[in-house]
């Protein structure tokens, strides 16, 4: 098997530095831009001269599709990992004794025939990434980060979070004896997320800012300590966060959906899913490429505005959702994400704050269930059926990020009826208050009678199941 080594390119100037070169803080020192991980096939056009060529120096299809199946079985930890067992094409570390793992990745595809009626489509299916070993998609694109990290041998690493990354980084620095430092906005992140950086051993520090403070600060400070940042500014966290489009598409025998929906926060993800798509398409492993779309929270949606404005402008906004995970106004890597959606053909939207709690309701009346920065797909897959940008046949996947305990306070605020604000509940229609109503399952609190329980049950057993 032929294993390339890597270079760094600047997705703004193009300037390619080798991998050791690069600094701190994953700046382009020219222009301030980010780095992309290139390897041998990185400029490849499809189809690929010869793939079956013995002689050829870029990967087998063939050959890649039958090694990844085989690993399936192997006892080893990298062939475990649903990372790893792609390593061909992340060939980013040079040992991989010193590979960091948890056996992360390999997340079922669930279909999900209620939502799909909902949207108004056929066909809709959810590649589960909040059923990683942190509960979030963080932990593919932390495995291949930390490793690089560990390879290189730093002491200590730091990410700034709204919980997910941080979750993650504390827990495969401490799989790697690695130290963590996590900065998080204070009472602005799920308290489970939280939890879990003091659970994995992580010097938390919560700053009396929002997210992009926290990553203007942690920038400062990598700049003056040997500190490895593993925010997503790092490319190595993108090839990790890109092996969920193989593992797809292997789950589906190697058909494409036509589109894929990403929620949109630091907007690194949708950024990795698209490399990792073009990556197959150019190694002729696929033969098309689906479209991505992004969607963000009306309150915290710089991308969608760059979307729509005429000059395509990017301005930074003062974020503010419930889905706390996409709290961010200024997103480091939103170039990458526009430009993903421009080469794939996908569009970008926004969802209100009540339309998010109404599809995670949907998503979790499934016995599915996702954290509300997950549930925007389905809200912004909606809008997408409706505006006709994607249509009944289509065959969509949306991309669940985060389990749904990692912010189980906001399930059980709606549940409850505790979440709007009033002003939100008068927004609703007659339609949206009726079906918010056929989905809540506030807990019933009863006296210890069973004729009263009985009378209970019966009551309920007469109401009709949302759809
Ligand atoms: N969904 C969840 C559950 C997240 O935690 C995040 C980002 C996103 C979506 C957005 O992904 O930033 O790549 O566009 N969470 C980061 C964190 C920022 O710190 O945990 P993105």
């Amino acid at each position: 098997m032929n294993v390339a080594t890597h270079h760094l390119r600047c997705t703004e100037c193009a300037a390619v530095i080798p991998k050791d070169d690069v600094t701190s803080n994953f700046r382009c020192p020219k222009c301030n831009g980010l780095y992309e991980v290139v390897y041998s096939w990185s400029d490849v056009k499809h189809p690929p001269n010869a793939p079956d060529d013995p002689n050829s120096r870029l990967p087998n299809p063939s050959a890649l599709r039958w090694l990844w199946q085989e690993r399936r079985s192997s006892s080893l930890a990298v062939d475990q990992s649903g990372v790893w067992r792609f390593r061909d094409l992340l060939p980013i570390v040079d040992d991989l004794e010193k590979v960091v793992t948890l056996r992360e990745g390999n997340t079922p595809l669930y279909d999900l025939p209620r939502c799909a009626k909902v949207a108004g489509i056929d066909w809709l299916l959810a590649k589960h990434q909040g059923m990683n070993p942190t509960g979030s998609f963080k932990d593919t694109g932390m495995t291949a980060a930390l490793s690089v990290a560990a390879q290189r041998g730093f002491e200590w690493v730091a990410c700034a979070s709204t919980g997910n990354t941080s979750a993650a980084m504390a827990a495969y620095a401490a799989r790697a004896g690695l130290r963590s430092i996590v900065f998080i906005p204070e009472g602005k992140i799920a308290w489970g997320k939280l939890s879990q950086a003091m659970d994995y051993g992580a010097l938390t520090i919560q700053l009396k800012t929002d997210f992009d403070g926290c990553v203007k600060i942690l920038g400062e400070l990598v700049q003056k300590f040997p500190i490895y940042l593993l925010n997503s500014v790092n490319p190595y966290r993108l090839e990790g966060q890109k092996t969920p489009a193989f593992e797809m598409v292997e789950q589906m025998d190697w058909q494409v959906p036509e589109h894929i929906v990403v929620p949109g926060g630091n907007l690194a993800n949708s950024a990795a899913l698209g490399k990792g798509f073009s990556e197959m398409f150019q190694l002729g492993l696929i033969s098309r490429l689906p479209k991505i779309s992004v969607i963000q929270a009306e309150g915290a949606n710089p991308l969608y505005r760059w979307f729509i404005d005429s000059n395509r402008v990017m301005k930074p906004v003062t974020a503010d959702t419930r889905a706390t995970a996409i709290r961010i106004g200024n997103p480091a890597s939103w170039r990458k994400a526009a430009a993903v959606i421009d080469d794939l053909g996908g569009w970008c939207e926004q969802v209100s704050e009540q339309e998010i709690a109404l599809a995670k309701a949907e998503i979790g009346a499934e016995g599915v269930g996702c954290e509300p920065a997950s549930a925007v797909t389905l809200a912004g897959l909606k809008k997408l059926v409706a505006l006709g940008k994607i249509t009944r046949e289509e065959r969509v996947v949306l991309i669940l990020t985060g389990h749904t305990l990692k912010d189980s306070q906001y399930t059980i605020d709606y549940h409850r009826n505790e979440l709007f604000t009033d002003a939100e509940k008068a927004q609703l229609t007659a339609g949206d208050e009726a079906r918010h109503a056929a989905l809540r399952k506030p807990p019933i609190v009863l006296e210890a009678d069973s004729t009263l329980v009985l009378r209970t049950l019966e009551s309920h057993m007469n109401q009709p199941q949302p759809v």
